[in-house]
C-alpha cells in the first residue's frame, strides 16, 4: 500500500513539475477536485481525444460526431431519470466529520482482499517458477478460494442492498466488516443517505423569471435529444452511432485520487442505435472493439480487465466496465452499457414528440435500443500518464526518469538541439524546427549540456531528440536519439520527417485495431 501511495504521489508531482496538470486556482489554495491542464497536458489530452475521435467517427462510416450544449432544457434530466435516481449513498464519520461514499468504503475493503489474492499469486509464482499455472492455482488454492468467496459475497450483498435501496443494510455491512474511517480510525458512523450529484444553476436575469438548470452530468443526453435530427440529416440507417466529446459535471462526494474523480471532467461517449432484440450482440461487439482500441496503445494487456456490473444503472439491462490498473489498483476506465430504449422512450413521453426510426425495409417504426460506450478523457489521461512514468536504472548505476508515452500521444514529438550555441549550429537547428513544425509539435532547446537536455525531454515524454553538430554542417546529417532505447543513429536531415512520421502516425497505431 505504501509503495502504491508513493508511486501515485510521484505521478501527481511529475504532472505538475513538467507542465501537465495543475491544481485549479492554486494561488487561492485550489478548488477541491478541479484541475487545469497545462501546456503539455492540454496537448496530451487533445491527442487522446483525437485518437478516440478518429477511431470512432472517422474510421466508422456509420458513426457521426456532434457537439451539443452543456445546458439543456431541465425536463431532459427528469426524463433521463437523473433528477430522481442520480444519487450516491453517502455516510459521514462523526469523529473526523469526513464524508464518504458508502459503496466505495465497501469496495475499498474488497480491493484489500483482492490485493491479498495477488500477493498469494506472486508468492506462488516465485516458488514454482516456469511450472506455475495461474489459472489452476486460483481454482485450487484453498486460501485464495476463501478470499474470492469472501469478496464475491460482500459485493453481491452490497449490490442487492443498493438495488433495493436498503441503505440501513449498507450501514450494517460497513459495521459488520468493521470498516474504520481512514482519517480518524473510528467506527462512529452516521446513517447512510442518498445524495444527488447534479450541480444546479439558474438561467435568466431576474429571480422571479429565472429557470432552474443543471450542468449536464453526462454528455449522452445531448445525443439522445438530437437523435432524430441527426438521423434524418445524415440519412443514417440503423445500426448507426452518434459520438461526442465534452464536459460533464458531478458533485462527487468523494473526490480524491487526483484527476480520477473530478467534479468537472470530460467524457467521450458514443450512442449506437440498434434494433430492439439485437442488444446483446452489439454489447459483445462493442466490448471487444473498445478493448482493442485500448490495447492498440500498448500500455500492457495485463493492465486491463472487464468487470460486469452487479448493480445496473437505472437505464441499463447489461453493463460492464473496462478497468485499468491505476497506481491505486484496478478501477473503472470506461463503461459499456446496454441502455435499452429507456432514454429515447422517456424523452418521447416527456416531450410529447415522436423519437422513432422508420425502417425502410420492414416499413415499421420503432424506438431504437441503444448501446453506449462511455470513457472519461481525464481517466484515460491518468491511465496513459501513470503507466508511462518510469524510473529506470542505467548501466552506469544512475537512474533516469522517463515518461514513455505512446509516441502517437506525446505532446512534443521531437526536440531539436544545437550541440553548441555557436558556429552556425543554432541556425541549422532552427531551420529544422521551422521545417518540422508544419507536421509535428517540436521544440528547440540550446540550454545546458546535451546529456541534461536528453534527461529533460525523457521526463517530458518527447520520443525523439535531434542533435545538430559540426558534421551536420558538412554532410547534412544529424543524430536522432530514441527516448525508450536511448539509441542514437546518424541520419540524413532529409529523412528526419519520415522517421518521426513512422512512429507517431495515428494510422500505424490504429491499424492494429482492424
Ligand atoms: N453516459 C454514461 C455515463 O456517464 P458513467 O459510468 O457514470 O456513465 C462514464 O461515466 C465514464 O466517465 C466513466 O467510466 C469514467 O471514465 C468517467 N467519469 C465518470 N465520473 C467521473 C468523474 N467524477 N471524474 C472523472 N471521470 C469520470
Amino acid at each position: 500500500m505504501a509503495k502504491q501511495e508513493d508511486d501515485f504521489k510521484r505521478v501527481i508531482s511529475h504532472a505538475k513539475e513538467y507542465g501537465y496538470v495543475f491544481q485549479s486556482s492554486e494561488i487561492y489554495d485550489g478548488l477541491s477536485a478541479v484541475y487545469d491542464y497545462a501546456q503539455n497536458g492540454a496537448e496530451l489530452k487533445k491527442n487522446i481525444r483525437d485518437y478516440w475521435w478518429k477511431a470512432m467517427v472517422q474510421l466508422n462510416d456509420n458513426i457521426v460526431g456532434i457537439d451539443a450544449a452543456i445546458f439543456m432544457h431541465p425536463t431532459t434530466w427528469k426524463a433521463s431519470g437523473h433528477v430522481d435516481a442520480f444519487n450516491d449513498p453517502m455516510i459521514d464519520n462523526k469523529d473526523s466529520k469526513k464524508r464518504y461514499r458508502a459503496d466505495v468504503l465497501v469496495e475499498d475493503y474488497v480491493a484489500k482482499i483482492e490485493a491479498k489474492i495477488e500477493k498469494e499469486v506472486a508468492k506462488a509464482e516465485k516458488r514454482f517458477g516456469d511450472k506455475f499455472d495461474k489459472e489452476q492455482f486460483l481454482a485450487t488454492n484453498q486460501r485464495v478460494i476463501d478470499y474470492q468467496e469472501q469478496a464475491r459475497s460482500i459485493l453481491s450483498r452490497l449490490a442487492k442492498s443498493l438495488e433495493k435501496e436498503d441503505l440501513s443494510d449498507v450501514k450494517k455491512l460497513i459495521e459488520e466488516l468493521e470498516i474504520a474511517c481512514p482519517m480518524s480510525g473510528s467506527r462512529n458512523w452516521t446513517d447512510v443517505k442518498q445524495f444527488n450529484l447534479m450541480f444546479g444553476t439558474k438561467l435568466g436575469a431576474s429571480a422571479e423569471s429565472a429557470m432552474d438548470l443543471y450542468l449536464r452530468p453526462e454528455t449522452a443526453q445531448g445525443i439522445f435529444v438530437n437523435f432524430l435530427n441527426v438521423q434524418k440529416t445524415s440519412r443514417m440507417k440503423i445500426p448507426f452511432g452518434i459520438a461526442q466529446t465534452g464536459k460533464a459535471f458531478r458533485n462527487e462526494i468523494v473526490a480524491r485520487q487526483f484527476i480520477f474523480r473530478m467534479r468537472e471532467f470530460e467524457q467521450m461517449e458514443m450512442q449506437f442505435f440498434i434494433k430492439p432484440g439485437t442488444q446483446m450482440e452489439w454489447y459483445e461487439t462493442w466490448k471487444e472493439n473498445r478493448m482493442k482500441w485500448h490495447l492498440s496503445l500498448g500500455l500492457g494487456e495485463d493492465n486491463y480487465r472487464f468487470h460486469d456490473h452487479e448493480k445496473l444503472a437505472h437505464y441499463a439491462d447489461a453493463a460492464a466496465d473496462i478497468e485499468f490498473r491505476f497506481p491505486f489498483g484496478f478501477k473503472e476506465l470506461e463503461g459499456i452499457h446496454s441502455r435499452t430504449d429507456f432514454d429515447l422512450g422517456n424523452h418521447e413521453k416527456y416531450s410529447g414528440k415522436k423519437l422513432q426510426y422508420f425502417d425502410p425495409e420492414t416499413r415499421e417504426s420503432y424506438v431504437p435500443y441503444v448501446l453506449e460506450t462511455s470513457i472519461g478523457l481525464d481517466r484515460m489521461f491518468l491511465a496513459v500518464f501513470s503507466n508511462s512514468l518510469q524510473e529506470e536504472e542505467l548501466e552506469n548505476g544512475t537512474f533516469r526518469t522517463v515518461l514513455k508515452l505512446p509516441p502517437v500521444l506525446a505532446p512534443t514529438k521531437a526536440a531539436i538541439f544545437p550541440l553548441l550555441k555557436k558556429d552556425g549550429l543554432p541556425e541549422l537547428a532552427q531551420e529544422i524546427v521551422d521545417d518540422l513544425k508544419w507536421d509535428f509539435n517540436v521544440l528547440y532547446d540550446e540550454k545546458d549540456a546535451v546529456g541534461r537536455r536528453y534527461r529533460r525531454q525523457d521526463a517530458n515524454g518527447t520520443p525523439f531528440c535531434i542533435t545538430v553538430d559540426h558534421q551536420s554542417l558538412e554532410d547534412q546529417t544529424v543524430t536522432i536519439r530514441h527516448r525508450d532505447s536511448m539509441e542514437q543513429e546518424r541520419v540524413a536531415i532529409a529523412d528526419v520527417k519520415r522517421i518521426i512520421h513512422e512512429q507517431v502516425d495515428m494510422k500505424t497505431w490504429l491499424q492494429k485495431i482492424q
